[in-house]
């Protein structure tokens, strides 16, 4: 097919040499249009339905975003001499869902499932000195339980190499044994010979240490027949490994395979890590030799209020957020995240468990096309893409799909035919097709479907993951020599400030305002259950590797329980949309990571008109003490011995201090911790806030991006909570205010118009990029103003 297209934004190369490999960001200078009449200019990467307001006549399962639809991106490609010297190549990291890339009207790729990349071989189509690109991104058969995001959402680069070179994702970096002492290494991987000569050369593949010092090189002669990829492969003996850990500043190598001859030369670089892991049926997960319990977080792929528009810096501040709360561990639920995702992970020292699909094809957008054959390709696609990080632990070939046999409780809505679903024969094929590329690492599945592990469908997985529930319970009655993770747990819901004037009295009580959920963490789903009972039973079931609680950070999308047309974002997070903390958020770091100190009170201001309401503390203190303006509440311990089994809020006692009902009167209120000792820890206050007097910005910088928190303060610099007025918001200089947010679930106003915005209980918030030096003001009616100096 043939399209056409006049291109007006040109993007000048750096062409001088084409000898050896050069990878140029490609994001600048494209224009994108929906109807290939009217064009703007666009930065990459890019989300074209972000900024548009909440439609309540659009679903509210993926947003109320007018993500669906056709979009084009075209920009010029200009190349001196008007042919390659050697391989031109275009590589999309993620066009959203269906990418058609075409170069001087030549389709040059195409790759049908959004979350995986699409490389482009574009040599052969370059034909003049200005060549036209244009991207034709496709979501009209995308059906999606959240918001997938629309467009060009990833980063792009333009990559040459000589004619013979070495294809990255051909090189595969392996550890078959670690000991304290030494570390043997296998790289594998191709010369690509694109020449009408047999190519003799090199490859040459050096490990380098953290510091930089040479650990162990080896050097292998090759022959690449005419038109032909010859595979090589050689062992690295490494001395006095540095092991790769989950903690920040992990040890991570370099890893570089070059390949000289006369006439052609290239160099892949990339980093890699050294670490024994193992999944155990009884104990769990160990690595490095060492039992690690997994405290896990699902996170979708958006990012608050700038949608899919991919950001590294966006992206670690949320990574940093779980890490702080005591995170070890990451599912990408439920696709392949962007590459800068892992290369963070490995960084920061977190797990991850990489996993492929959502359902298999009525939610990837596909009815009746040959399931497996396009569930293989992309299974494998995200093994190579994704099979060097040290961070990548599991490989999921799917979330929540049934089994043949048919639907799970509140799954049938996606009417999955029986022909999509799992089955022994099925599950078995594709991980064959999985460890084909990576025999390394253990293949498994996320399921919710009891009645799966009753039958054989996962029989030859190497582990199981379990939504829910102790749903995990008869598939280790059945196949008890199989690892298990909590693939999901602690579907909890709550909105940032919002507290009830009575108690749920159980999980699916839905007390106060239709559209707010309260914020004493007392609610969740039906299919799901509060913190404190996941908590327990990762405690009482050790042969449970740990658990991925649904999920960190609010997304785009799935409302429940408010899916009427309500709301429009998840009450799901441990954090809101804009990754600031909710109430649960201490209850998570006081759990699981007992060696920092957490005081939190609930509510966590001290503005009410009741007379009594109950108080609860997170904290890791072995006892607090609660004092309403001096007066002492008493003083509780965390009772050891409470469980659910008791009554479905008793096991609260054991995680949470509690005070039932505590006197309300205006002032403050103190909670001191004390440790095992006895002596104080810490301690929070609370004060009464007077009326709101001036406007507080807050910003945290990750790169040029900055997140400002909006707040207010009253006459003392106490904080006003419940104010949801309007403030408005300017930028001078090279500064861009990006999106402004709160954390309402219900707020309909679009992202972009962040010229003003309402606060959410006392709290927004802004995206804000700083190309140079810029200010952006804040202001309201009857309010002192604030501003920030970038
Ligand atoms: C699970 C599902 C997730 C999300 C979650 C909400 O069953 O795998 O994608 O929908 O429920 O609780």
């Amino acid at each position: 097919m043939k399209l056409k297209s006049t291109i007006f934004a040109v993007a000048a190369l750096p062409f001088a040499t084409l000898a050896a490999r050069t990878v140029t960001d490609f994001n600048d200078g494209w224009e994108f249009s929906r109807d290939r009449k009217h064009w703007a200019p666009v930065a990459i990467p890019h989300d074209w339905a972000i900024g548009a307001d909440f439609n309540p006549k659009l679903d509210s399962a993926s947003g109320m975003l007018p993500w669906k639809g056709v979009g084009y991106y075209r920009k010029n490609l200009v190349v001196p001499g008007k042919s390659v010297p050697g391989r031109m190549f275009l590589e999309f990291d993620g066009i959203m869902c269906d990418g058609s890339v075409y170069v001087n009207g030549e389709c040059v790729g195409h790759e049908d499932y959004g979350y995986l990349p699409l490389r482009c071989d574009i040599t052969s189509a370059i034909t003049a000195t200005t060549n036209t690109v244009l991207v034709k991104a496709d979501t009209t058969k995308l059906a999606s339980r959240w918001y997938p995001g629309a467009g060009m959402y990833r980063k792009v680069q333009l990559v040459t190499t000589d004619r013979v070179y070495l294809p990255k994702d051909e090189i595969f970096f392996r550890t078959p044994e670690i000991t304290n002492d030494r570390a043997s290494c296998v790289v594998s991987g191709v010369v690509a010979n694109r020449t009408g000569k047999t190519a003799e050369g090199e490859v040459t593949i050096r490990l380098l240490a953290p510091d930089g010092s040479v650990s162990a090189a080896k050097t292998a002669r090759v022959s690449a027949d005419v038109y032909a990829d010859a595979p090589f492969e050689v062992t690295l003996d490494v001395a006095a490994p540095q092991l790769w850990d989950m903690k920040p500043g992990a040890a991570l190598y370099t890893l570089e395979v070059a390949w000289d001859s006369e006439s052609a030369h290239d160099l892949v670089s990339q980093r890699v890590g050294l670490r024994t892991f193992r999944l155990d049926a009884d104990e769990g997960f160990f690595l490095n030799g060492r039992r690690v319990q997994l405290k896990g977080v699902d996170l979708h792929a958006d990012l608050g209020p700038v949608g899919m528009a991919f950001s590294r810096d966006l992206m670690k501040r949320q990574l940093e957020i779980m890490m702080e709360m005591g995170a070890n561990a990451l599912r990408t639920s439920h696709n392949p995240p962007a590459p800068e995702v892992l290369d963070l992970c490995d960084e920061m020292g977190l797990f991850v468990w990489d996993e492929c699909f959502d359902k298999w094809n009525k939610t990837a957008g596909r009815e009746n096309e040959p399931l497996e054959k396009f569930v293989t390709d992309k299974l494998v696609k995200m093994v190579r893409r994704d099979r060097n990080h040290p961070s990548v632990i599991v490989w999921s070939m799917g979330n929540e799909i049934p089994s043949e046999e048919g639907f799970a409780p509140g799954q049938d809505k996606w009417k999955m035919s029986a022909a999509v679903g799992t089955s022994r024969e099925r599950c078995t094929r594709f991980r064959a097709a999985m460890k084909s590329v990576d025999p390394t690492r253990p293949v498994g599945i996320g399921c919710c479907h009891t009645g799966t592990a009753s039958k054989d469908d996962f029989a030859e997985l190497d582990f199981t993951g379990w939504n829910y529930g102790e749903r995990y319970m008869p598939m280790r009655k059945r196949f008890p020599g199989k690892p298990i993770i909590y693939s999901e747990s602690a579907s909890t819901f709550s909105v940032y400030g919002y507290y009830a004037d009575t108690l749920a009295k159980n999980k699916k009580d839905f007390v106060g305002d239709h559209g707010m959920v309260d914020s004493y963490d007392r609610n969740s789903a039906w299919w799901s259950d509060i913190p404190d009972l996941e908590f327990e039973r990762m405690e009482r079931d050790r042969f449970v590797a740990g658990e991925f609680v649904w999920t960190g950070i609010d997304y785009l999308g799935e409302p429940s329980p408010y899916e009427d047309g309500t709301a429009r974002s998840s009450y799901f997070g441990i954090c809101d949309l804009l990754g600031f903390t909710k109430d649960r958020y201490w209850l998570y770091r006081s759990v699981w990571s007992p060696e920092k100190t957490t005081v939190h009170v609930v509510p966590d201001h001290w503005n009410f008109e009741k007379r009594e309401l109950p108080v609860y503390v997170y904290s890791n203190g072995a006892e607090v003490e609660l004092f309403v303006n001096g007066v002492s509440q008493g003083r509780r311990r965390k009772d050891a011995s409470a469980s659910f089994k008791q009554g479905y809020y008793e096991v609260m006692k054991r995680y949470r201090f509690i005070w039932d009902s505590v006197p309300y009167s205006p002032g403050e209120v103190v909670a001191v911790a004390y440790g095992a000792d006895g002596k104080e820890i810490g301690r929070e206050t609370l004060h009464t806030a007077g009326d709101a007097k001036r406007i507080s910005l807050t910003p945290e910088k990750f790169g040029n991006t900055y997140v400002v928190m909006v707040t207010l303060a009253d006459a003392n610099g106490v904080k006003v909570p419940k104010d949801c007025r309007e403030i408005n918001f300017a930028a001078e200089g090279d500064v861009e205010i990006v999106a402004a947010a709160n954390g309402d679930p219900t707020e309909k106003r679009g992202f972009s118009r962040t010229s003003s915005y309402p606060l959410h209980m006392g709290r927004a918030g802004l995206v804000v990029r700083s190309k140079g030096k810029g200010r952006i003001t804040a202001s309201a009616a009857g309010l002192e103003g604030a501003s920030l100096e970038f």
